[in-house]
């Protein structure tokens, strides 16, 4: 018996109960007379929100390192980057005695409105996956937990605690779990955090068909499920759905709910057991890393001004960047004195430093005379008189730095922005300031995309920041005087406006449902399928210098979907500097069963260059980038047939493609049914085989019929029977000509069906 398994066997229905939900707002219930403690756990995700009291959910956390958030993240495009980060987070976490950091969060980009974007990672799941299994291995290396959040659609925070997130099996397989899928097969985070909102009609906290089905015995998720802080309705229906841990507590009904199902026979204890033993095998692995000491809190800042420079997104750029000594520089807007970096929410850290970027600008600027102005008010006013002072400085400057922060009442946890403007004021500013200055870079602090149509054609450049963590003043000087070449590119799609946006019509939803209607098609899966221009396409950041592609290859021209392929690709620095480029793979299904986006991200790769130098890049490619999830088998397909591997440095900007066959291993059951259309019988394996003696007397027939006499011909009837047959149900041909048959047009078909599902059952 394993020392989990002791412990457990130990317990009394009581204390099995009791430590199934929180003993109070950050910890769980410990069992002293067993040793076994308890456990703490901090938000997360992008800096340890440890509380000085664990019974207070808001107040003032210790100091800690507030990186940058997951927009920022995601941009840096660098799985060892955010590994790295994971260990600084883990130090931390150590240091103020956390066992879990809450967090990554992972759920998708479905709209840039979403208010909580700035805290996950993009609108593209294979990225967020791929990023958020790095940096929770690299927690996890130091032996600090992590919680996946939040399982999941919680992609809005209009009546998020409520709202049913509405979407067919496919979208649901495709879009908003693998991110999920790949965190828990990659990482193994020690927790997952279910979502508040409901899932096709199902609160996500009593949702047993994801918390056990999916996430546990297809997943094989070995840890446990806290739920979201409040997201319990029903205890015991919770715990039999798979929620193994209620937050917050204490809640002496909840336990004594559990304890009276067990004894009332209405929760079979095993069910209990298995939730015990989750969380104590947690608590146990837990214990086993030493808490208190210190944390590295310069080496910490200094790591978080690197991961904020990696992340930020050179947006435009007519040459004016990086500066070349500008001697006078007039430096506007409040977020140049009181950096924005970070959000609103239970994110918000209690940074151990922060770097002010007008002050970090001075250190780089030599010789340069800095004047500034704070150009917006805090709040949402209009106040003429801080564009006409900004007007003023930056008129007689060599160049003007405008700082724009996206206000905390625009975008927070909590709730959803109403559009993706900046304020009034801020408009107004830079277009007064692109008036009289050509040489304007405007710094953006925001945690998802604006539109910038408004004012974008005056700016000389424009720099995305994001919500960039404490050190991000330094990194925005780096960047801005060019020690750092950036590197970033957009995780997520810039769009033209607000109605351009993929999910615009089926956005916030009603009556409490929220309907996926536009499916798979989210992101530049819209964009690029439905050819829909954008500002800024995924995947797209400029640098300092270029980057060439060259020799595009294939480890082999056909392949079985099992083997996967390779593909490998050549990229040169072609400019004067060093630099690095986030090479990213696309792959295109040339026909499919059902539809697909036009191209999905399967691979990317961040390569470090000096000036001249190549690199051979080589991205693997295995089963799931080729597949799509088809509900009708219930499960993930391949076909046989060519892909195009599109190699590029955006989705917008394919540089190479290189064209593979796939030869699918799967041997499917067909899915032909009663109502299937003919040109469904011939394009099934083995319908075609059964059908075809039928279609081609059927065809004759048709000839016979209508091919001849002027009368009789398919042009009297305006239209081609040919395609008119192909897409009629081959029942309801029959039924048509139910009286020349020798049995009956069922009869004809069902024994057709039985053929065909005796060879592939
Ligand atoms: C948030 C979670 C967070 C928790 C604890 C909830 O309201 O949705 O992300 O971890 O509070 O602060």
């Amino acid at each position: 018996m394993t020392d989990v398994e002791s412990i457990v066997s130990q317990m009394t229905l009581e204390e099995k109960a009791a430590l199934c939900t929180g003993a109070s707002a950050w910890s769980t219930t410990p069992v002293l007379r067993l040793n076994l403690p308890e456990l703490i756990v901090s938000d997360g995700p992008h800096g340890i929100r440890r509380q000085p009291e664990i019974h207070t959910l808001v107040l003032k956390s210790f100091p800690a390192t507030c990186f940058p958030t997951a927009s920022s993240l995601a941009a840096t495009w660098d799985v060892d980057l955010l590994y790295e980060m994971g260990q600084a987070l883990a130090e931390e976490a150590t240091a103020l005695k956390v066992d879990v950091i809450l967090g990554p969060g992972v759920n998708i980009k479905r709209t840039p409105l979403c208010g909580r974007n700035f805290e996950y990672f993009s609108e593209d799941p294979y990225l967020a996956g791929e990023l958020a299994a790095s940096l929770i291995n690299g927690i996890q290396s130091k032996g600090v937990g992590t919680s996946l959040k939040h399982f999941t659609a919680n992609n809005q925070e209009f009546e998020r605690f409520s709202i049913s997130a509405e979407m067919d099996e496919r979208t649901l397989r495709e879009i908003y779990l693998p991110a999920f899928e790949t965190a828990v097969t990659k990482a193994q985070p020690w927790t997952v955090m279910c979502a508040y909102n409901k899932v096709n009609g199902q609160y996500a906290s009593e949702n047993h068909r994801l918390l056990t089905d999916i996430l546990k015995n297809e997943w094989g998720f070995a840890g446990f499920v806290v739920s979201d802080w409040g997201a319990v309705h029903n205890r015991v229906a919770s715990l039999q759905a798979g929620l193994d841990l209620e937050m917050p507590g204490p809640k002496q009904t909840r336990v004594n709910a559990v304890i009276e199902a067990v004894r009332d026979g209405v929760l079979d204890e095993a069910v209990l057991d298995e939730s015990v033993r989750r969380i104590v095998e947690v608590v146990c692995r837990a214990a086993l890393t030493a808490k208190g000491g210190d944390f590295d809190v310069a080496a910490h800042h200094t790591l978080a001004r690197k991961v904020a420079a990696e992340g930020m997104v050179l947006l435009k750029n007519d040459g004016l960047l990086p500066l070349q000594n500008p001697q006078h520089i007039a430096v506007v807007g409040r977020a140049a004195q009181k950096a924005h970096f970070q959000g609103g929410g239970s994110s918000h850290i209690n940074p151990t430093q922060v770097d002010v970027p007008f002050k970090e600008l001075q250190k780089l600027a030599g010789n340069a005379e800095l004047s500034f102005a704070p150009g917006y008010p805090e709040g949402p006013d209009f106040e003429q008189r801080f564009i006409d002072e900004a007007v003023a400085i930056a008129q007689v400057a060599d160049v003007a730095l405008l700082f724009i922060a996206l206000p905390t009442f625009k975008e927070s946890e909590g709730y959803d922005r109403l559009d993706l403007d900046l304020t009034r004021q801020q408009v107004a500013l830079i277009q007064a300031v692109t008036a009289v200055q050509p040489n304007t870079v405007v710094i953006l602090n925001n945690g998802a995309p604006v539109v910038v149509r408004d004012w974008i054609d005056g700016t000389a450049a424009v720099l995305e920041a994001w919500m960039m963590g404490q050190a991000g003043g330094g990194a925005i000087a780096d960047i801005l005087f060019g020690k750092t070449n950036p590197s970033g590119k957009l995780a997520e799609t810039y769009p033209v406006k607000l109605a351009d946006t993929p999910a615009y019509l089926h956005f916030p939803g009603e009556n409490g449902v929220v309907r996926y209607g536009e499916g798979l098609f989210i992101g530049y899966r819209y964009y690029d399928s439905k050819e829909v221009p954008t500002q800024f396409p995924f995947g797209y950041g400029l640098s300092y210098t270029t980057f060439a592609y060259s020799k595009a290859r294939a480890s082999a021209t056909t392949f079985k979907d099992i083997d996967g392929v390779t593909v490998a690709v050549d990229v040169t620095n072609t400019g004067q500097v060093a630099g690095k480029e986030v090479v990213q793979v696309y792959v295109h299904d040339r026909k499919a069963r059902l539809v697909r986006p036009f191209k999905e991200l399967k691979g990317f790769a961040k390569v470090d260059l000096q000036p001249g130098e190549t690199k051979t890049v080589t991205i693997p490619l295995n089963f799931r980038a080729f597949a799509y999830y088809d509900p009708a088998h219930k499960q993930w397909v391949t076909e046989d047939g060519l892909f195009d591997i599109m190699i590029g440095a955006s989705v917008a900007d394919i540089r190479s493609t290189v064209t593979v066959m796939l030869q699918s291993t799967l041997h499917l059951p067909s899915v032909l049914h009663r109502e299937s259309t003919v040109r469904a019988w011939l394009e099934d394996p083995l319908g075609k085989v059964a059908f075809e003696p039928m279609y081609q007397q059927m065809i004759g027939q048709l000839n016979r019929v209508f091919g001849g006499s002027e009368q009789g011909s398919s042009e009297t009837i305006g239209m081609d029977m040919n395609g008119f047959l192909l897409d009629m149900p081959l029942l309801s041909i029959l039924h048509f000509q139910e009286d020349a048959l020798t049995q009956p047009a069922d009869d004809i078909v069902d024994l057709l069906l039985a053929q065909v599902h005796s060879i592939s059952g």
